[in-house]
């Protein structure tokens, strides 16, 4: 494969905190997988940026331990190596000038043997803290700047958390537009770029058979879970100020959401899509406090503050179960159900569309209730199924549920993270925006998300325990309906 034309562009792309655990876990296997693939740009750098003392020698080797415990045996040497020719390293310290003007001359060397001025991203691989010094420092070194007039954009790339409310996320936001554009900020959220769940659009929007029933006249309920089988694992330490809602409900789970309701965009165009999921997302109806201890459930599963990094008092739920509402016209009075946590068994990831008994249904007197059930289920397996009812064979007319089942593929064939990653890389140097998260779809779901939390926090919702590995919880909460 070759790379496609408006992604064969020249691109450096620096990583901040080049030595992290994102490195590791989903960037650098990430552009493994584009590089197998054919899909990096031909003129492709990757310079790792971190104070570790390392040369670039030593940076290679270092990525590829990673690649190799990524990838185990099925790779060839040739191709690692080859791989391994577009890192380079530029030690530093976040706060140093003097390591921007290092870094400056570094890609500008890379810019001179290419003979071009070549696209900039910057990959924020560190926590929110270093945010401020660096977006100075990039700015003051003129890092920021595009090298021509008529080329060499520079982009930003940044991960989640953005902001642990909406007070801390609007403030990353000021600092952020003072010295980027909005089209030159990409914020992650993976759920977006997961296949199954970029097929919601197409699902709704490429058919005529369900979008004219997408709403309250027919659907009953909307029921949104992810539930893990892993835990926290060595994540205590970041986790325990978090909790489960913060770290997937007041994001994938709302972006989710925001897939399932949003109104048609009319077109494919990035700008049209985030502004339609804003749209929803700003009309999710802000539960009164005195409605939160019925309308909202937490619990911890047992063992989780025996974990590093968890306090040994900890109120911090690893379960939530949250009943929603989008207060439109298309959706006023269908409740939306978001359902998560960790070690709660085999994992469970879909949405649920019921659709409501026909109004006139050729049903069997007292016979089962008539629901159609729409599910699109990204794991244990990507597919999509549609309940409907059918004549049992015989000579009566009795009715049975019957199921359609698509599956996408299956999960063998699916690598987690790498190929999300993969996607929202190539899109950046694409500069398409779709499957990015807006500063307005962030800023509405701390709007839904902050009375929540702050409730829970002042202890007005009781905090249950579940035993950990099984879905035993799910019983106790099962009054949210
Ligand atoms: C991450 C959370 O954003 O999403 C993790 O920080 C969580 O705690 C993960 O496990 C879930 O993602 P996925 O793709 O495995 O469902």
């Amino acid at each position: 494969m070759t790379p496609a034309p408006e992604t064969n562009i020249p691109t450096i792309l620096v990583a901040l905190g080049g030595t992290g655990d994102l490195m590791r876990r989903k960037v650098i296997p990430a552009f493994f997988y584009l590089y197998k693939q054919g899909a990096l740009p031909d003129k492709f750098r990757l310079v790792g940026f971190s104070r570790r003392d390392m040369t670039d020698e030593q940076f290679r080797e270092y990525v590829k331990e990673v690649i190799v415990a990524h990838a185990g045996e099925l790779i060839f040497p040739e191709m690692i190596d080859s791989f391994l020719k577009l890192f380079k390293f530029q030690k530093g310290e976040f706060s140093d000038k003097k390591s921007y003007r290092d870094l400056k001359k570094t890609i500008d060397e890379c810019d001179k043997e290419w003979g071009v001025c070549s696209n900039k991203l910057f990959y924020l691989a560190v926590a929110p803290e270093f945010y401020e010094t660096i977006f100075k420092n990039l700015s003051d070194s003129k890092l920021s700047e595009p090298c021509d007039e008529d080329g060499g954009w520079t982009r930003l790339i940044i991960e989640k958390p953005f902001g642990v409310d909406l007070k801390t996320a609007k403030s990353i936001e000021r600092l952020l537009t003072k010295l980027f554009l909005p089209e030159q900020i990409y914020r992650i959220d993976h759920y977006l770029a997961k296949e199954m769940l970029q097929n919601i659009l197409t699902f709704r929007f490429s058919n005529n058979l369900f979008e004219k029933h997408w709403g309250r006249d027919s659907i009953e309920r909307i029921y949104i879970k992810s539930l893990e089988e892993i835990g926290v694992e060595k994540r205590g330490a970041f986790y325990d100020p978090v909790g489960a809602f913060r770290d997937v409900g007041q994001n994938h789970f709302l972006a989710m959401m925001a897939l399932v309701t949003m109104e048609h965009p009319i077109s494919f165009d990035a700008k049209a899509i985030q502004r339609k999921r804003a749209d929803v997302l700003k009309k999710l109806k802000i539960i009164k406090k005195n409605e939160i201890p019925k309308a909202t459930f937490r619990a911890q599963h047992e063992g989780y503050r025996t974990i590093a990094g968890v306090a040994k008092n900890s109120a911090t739920e690893t379960y939530f179960k949250i009943k929603a509402e989008v207060a439109t016209k298309r959706w006023k009075g269908v409740p939306i159900i978001l359902e998560g946590g960790k070690r709660l068994g085999a994992p469970e990831k879909e949405v649920i569309i019921t659709f409501k008994h026909p109004k006139q249904c050729l049903c069997p007197k007292d016979g089962p209730h008539h629901k159609n059930e729409i599910i699109i289920r990204f794991e244990p397996r990507e597919e999509i199924l549609i309940e409907f009812w059918s004549k049992k064979p015989g000579f009566t007319m009795d009715t049975a549920p019957r199921m359609l089942h698509y599956i996408l593929r299956e999960p063998k064939a699916h690598i987690p993270y790498i190929e999300e990653y993969a996607k929202l890389l190539l899109d950046c140097i694409r500069g398409d925006q779709m499957l990015f998260v807006s500063t307005s779809e962030i800023q509405a779901m701390w709007r839904f998300t902050d009375p929540i939390l702050d409730a829970w926090k002042k202890g007005l919702v009781p905090l249950h325990s579940y035993k950990p590995d099984t879905k035993e919880i799910l019983q106790t909460s099962n009054y949210i309906q």
